[in-house]
């Protein structure tokens, strides 16, 4: 037997070493190589960014570890519980002292048992925690940003990390990262559990390791593939998802259901197949540790029944059957925390490309920003001027070439041009939507740049062509902060943009529910509860851009009543097709590739006979042609 030993001792020797080996590639090649998932930021920074978040719960971390400490022990201590019972069955015993083991084991496993459910109920707490904080964070963060940040990141993609990218970094902190300690402290401990029992047997068990080492290096090959690839198909989906679900009408009114179904389809498989692949990596290579696990039992047996019928020793050592029982109960407490830290280093990984897309929309600078010295503003006269403003969306591509204009409190201006010559942008620079390249735009005398943003928009109401509702009821589209208004004001507002007749139609009234984007409201509607919503949130500037382009007659002249109305409010910028809405503005302004072409009263222009004559006589003969229209 003692020919053995030379043999056991070197495959010993280089399975401890490859543990440690093992342990530290992983952590190691993990910091160094980028793990397949595109990542530019060091997993250092990342960890600095993360912990901000788990520091407030650090008390919290701390109980788990300790309570930690007492699950390990039922691993280290229970086998040797076992072992020793069995010994002692084998000889004469009495009673009491089975009872005693029992009540031992019975009662480390109900310690064991409390401590798991007690860890796992502060982690999910936690977690929640972290996850809000962060969730919450990253969404005020999103509202900062501006159009243009906006323009260029799809909903989709904005979806997929408040969702699964920051329940991934949940996930780091209460599962993957307290996992990975628990399985690395039991490796240990295992480890010298054993030793203490019986070396040699240590020795042979550690010559499995170098064979767990190659399984792993190939798997974490394989798996970091799949799970990059599962990510890939997933926000691509919800990419997907999210535009064709909010244009699934215009798919329905195209026909175009097969082709988008075609279209899904392959996505989903896409998928599908990701999916497939990841377990069957998973699926191999928890067999094959599995395998690795019953050649070590085996090999343990085998060892023992030979000593047992032959009376021989092993490496000197008798190896009693209370030994095997114990080993046996070590060995897939060894083998198991292995297999799962390999798995958790992966899982590390993914989280880790989770909390680097986080931080990449973290660190998105919003453009449009406030200048340190900007200056709250209480209240404004309207006073409106641009002066020499030069824009454009994509460098050098100019939207707006030198636009200058002057509007004065409480004036109507109308912006008058073809689709593409730059009113509505026109309007969005006010409301510093964007900010603009060169030239200034003045609020009553002063830069915007050198007004807080919050404080500037909140002069401003703006009504568009799509009026975007939220889902909720009429009430809570109206007022926006529900507390802020009276009921009595919420119908003031609505009766003065004409919207009360509609609303008092309605059965629940202001309480009418309103679905998501108000689809169950007609588009005049829905614009009547946009004008309520700007006027009862009394702004001294008012923005109107082709607000009165979806609207069937009955409603436009509802609609121009309360426009008549709304000039005495404040400022009023309007675009509109209908040249007859503008017609009594105090300036109308006729824009041409993003200048100005020619401005003044509607008189006035008709007198230039320019292009807002041109533009007039053909909307006037077009009209005119429509009223003939039966009899000619
Ligand atoms: N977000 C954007 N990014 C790039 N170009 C844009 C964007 N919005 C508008 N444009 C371009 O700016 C020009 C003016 O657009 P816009 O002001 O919307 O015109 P109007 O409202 O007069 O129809 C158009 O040529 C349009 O293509
Ligand atoms: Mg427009």
């Amino acid at each position: 037997m003692h020919d053995y030993l030379p043999l056991l001792m070197v495959g010993g020797v280089v399975g401890l070493f490859s543990t440690a080996f093992l342990i530290i590639w992983c952590s190691i090649k993990g910091k160094t190589e980028e793990i397949g998932f595109d990542r530019t930021m060091p997993d250092g920074e990342l960890f600095r960014r993360l912990i901000v978040y788990a520091k407030p719960h650090w008390k919290s971390f701390v109980l788990v570890l300790f309570i930690m400490v007492f699950s390990i022990a039922y691993d280290l201590i229970s086998p040797r519980i076992l072992g020793s019972v069995t010994n002692m069955v084998q000889e004469e015993f009495e009673l009491p002292q089975l009872y005693t083991m029992v009540a031992l084991y019975a009662g480390l496993l109900v310690v064991s048992m409390v401590c798991v459910y007690l860890q796992s109920i502060i982690l999910q707490r936690v977690g929640q925690k972290i996850l809000s904080k962060l969730r919450e964070d990253l969404f005020v963060h999103i509202e900062g940003l501006s159009h243009e940040q906006l323009n260029n990141i799809p909903v989709g993609k904005l979806v997929t990390r408040e969702t699964n990218d920051t329940n991934a970094i949940s996930m780091l902190f209460t599962n993957i990262l307290v996992n990975m300690v628990k399985n690395a402290f039991s490796v240990v401990g295992i480890l010298c559990a054993m030793l203490v029992l019986n070396y040699a047997l240590t020795l042979m068990i550690l010559c499995f390791v170098p064979f767990i080492i190659f399984f792993t290096v190939i798997f974490r090959l394989l798996s970091r593939r799949a799970y990059r690839k599962v990510k890939d198909c997933t926000t691509d989906i919800n990419t997907y998802l999210s535009e064709n679900l909010s244009g699934i009408k215009i798919t329905q009114i195209f026909n175009q259901e097969d082709r988008k179904n075609h279209e899904f389809l392959e996505k989903s498989a896409a998928l599908a197949k990701a999916r497939q692949r990841q377990m069957i990596v998973f699926g191999t290579f928890r067999p094959l540790i599995h395998l690795l696990n019953t050649f070590a039992v085996m090999c343990l047996f085998y060892l023992s029944a030979r000593g047992y019928i032959g009376g021989t020793t092993f490496l000197g050592q008798v190896i009693d059957s209370g030994t095997v029982v114990a080993f046996y109960m070590y060995i897939s407490r060894f083998f198991g925390p292995i297999q799962n830290l390999t798995e958790q280093f992966n899982m590390l990984q993914s989280a880790m490309a989770s909390a680097e897309k986080i931080f990449t929309v973290f660190d998105m600078e919003p453009q449009v920003v406030d200048e340190p010295d900007a200056i709250e503003l209480d209240e404004i006269r309207g006073e409106i001027e641009f002066r020499d403003v030069w824009f454009a969306y994509i460098p050098d591509e100019w939207v707006l070439k030198g636009v200058s204009f002057h509007v004065q409190p409480k004036q109507t201006v109308a912006f008058v041009g073809a689709t593409g010559s730059g009113k509505s942008t026109i309007l969005s620079l006010i409301c510093r939507n964007y900010d603009i390249q060169k030239g200034q735009i003045l609020i009553d005398g002063i830069d915007i740049k050198k007004i807080r943003i919050a404080s500037l928009r909140r002069h401003f109401g703006q009504m568009l062509q799509d009026v975007f509702l939220f889902s909720g009821t009429i009430r809570s589209n109206i007022a926006l902060r529900e507390e802020s208004f009276t009921d009595e004001q919420i119908w003031q507002a609505c009766k003065y943009v004409n919207a009360d007749s509609f609303i008092n139609k309605l059965e629940g009234g202001l309480d009418e529910v309103v679905r998501e984007r108000g689809n169950n409201f007609s588009a005049g509607q829905r614009q009547l509860l946009s004008f309520a919503r700007t006027i009862i949130h009394r702004p001294e500037v008012m923005i109107l851009d082709e607000a009165t382009a979806n609207i069937d007659t009955e409603t436009e002249i509802l609609i121009q009543d309360s426009l008549e109305k709304m000039k005495n409010i404040g400022t009023m910028l309007i675009v509109a097709h209908r040249l007859s809405t503008i017609q009594h503005s105090d300036n109308i302004i006729v824009l041409s590739h993003g200048e100005i072409l020619e401005q003044g009263t509607h008189q006035e222009l008709l007198h230039n006979k320019g292009r807002y004559y041109q533009l007039y006589t053909l909307q006037f003969s077009k009209q005119q042609l429509q009223a003939q229209g039966p009899t000619a």
